[in-house]
């Protein structure tokens, strides 16, 4: 122990794992450090798309995307998958500067492919979102090799929608969204708990307040690609993209198979 240092858990990322190697010693000019390269053989030996995974086959996909949307997220409920509803969301910054986080997914519109989430305003998505309305959604289910890229516009829907996401919440996300200011800097975990004790006191005293800053936004898909893994890696990739118009039998949508 170097002097000045208390004996006590590792912090956390100082790597707990096992057989990891000496930690910290860096490497030459490109070489990783010895620690980055004991990490990087747990990642190779990590399995990826190892099990049995479902068939697809694009050649009998719906000709909208939204009901193959639907379908695949009901089998992975269905299938209890962990956490199913939960995806990515990228916006960008009027600079391009890409964000993306992870979010509840709130509502599916499978007839108009769109997806609904919630936010705060005040934060980088609902900054980004004011000046530049659109986004990507990625939902990944490994178990079932499945992941699916929405892209295209966002709109904000009502308060109405906002009051009913709002209110629908328990005590506990309610209050969490009047505790501060979502991703500003925070002092200190005091000032954390301080704010919370206030949030929590508010939303006993006043229980049907809703922030102005909580949204509920709609993505509408403009574009939407199925990838379907395979263990062979012969994967299926179905892209739909939104057209002008629609034609007879295409629902709307334009189908086009990509490699994989
Ligand atoms: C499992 C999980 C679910 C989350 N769900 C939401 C959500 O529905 N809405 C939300 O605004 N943030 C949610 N977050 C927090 C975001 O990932 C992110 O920290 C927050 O939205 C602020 O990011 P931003 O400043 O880039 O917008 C969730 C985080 C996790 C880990």
């Amino acid at each position: 122990m170097r002097d000045g240092e208390e004996a006590g858990p590792a912090p956390e990322g100082s790597g707990g794992g096992t057989g990891s190697g000496p930690r910290g010693a860096s490497g030459g000019a490109g070489e990783p450090a010895e620690v980055d390269r004991a990490l990087l053989e747990r990642i190779r030996a990590a399995p990826v798309l190892a099990g049995r995974l479902p068939h697809f086959d694009p050649e009998r996909a719906p000709t909208a995307p939204g009901p193959l949307l639907a379908g695949w997220l009901d089998t992975a409920l269905a299938d209890g998958l962990p956490e199913p509803h939960v995806m990515t969301l990228s916006t960008a910054a009027p600079d391009g500067t890409p964000s993306a986080r992870v979010l509840m997914l709130r509502g599916v519109d499978s007839a108009d492919c769109a997806v609904v989430f919630a936010g705060d305003a005040r934060s980088g998505k609902g900054r980004d979102l004011a000046a530049n309305p659109v986004a990507a959604a990625t939902f990944y289910w490994p178990a079932h090799g499945r992941q699916i890229r929405l892209a295209g516009t966002v709109a904000v829907l009502d308060a109405e929608a906002a009051w009913r996401d709002f209110l629908g919440r328990s005590p506990g996300s309610r209050a969490a969204a009047f505790t501060g200011t979502v991703s500003a800097p925070l002092g200190s975990p005091e000032e954390y708990a301080r704010e919370r004790l206030a949030a929590e006191a508010l939303v006993s005293a006043e229980p049907d307040r809703v922030p102005e800053w909580h949204t509920v936004y709609r993505l509408r898909a403009r574009e939407a690609e199925f990838f379907q893994a395979d263990p062979a890696r012969g994967h299926q990739r179905l892209r739909y993209t939104r057209e002008a118009r629609e034609s007879p039998g295409n629902g709307g949508w334009a189908r086009t198979l990509l490699w994989p």
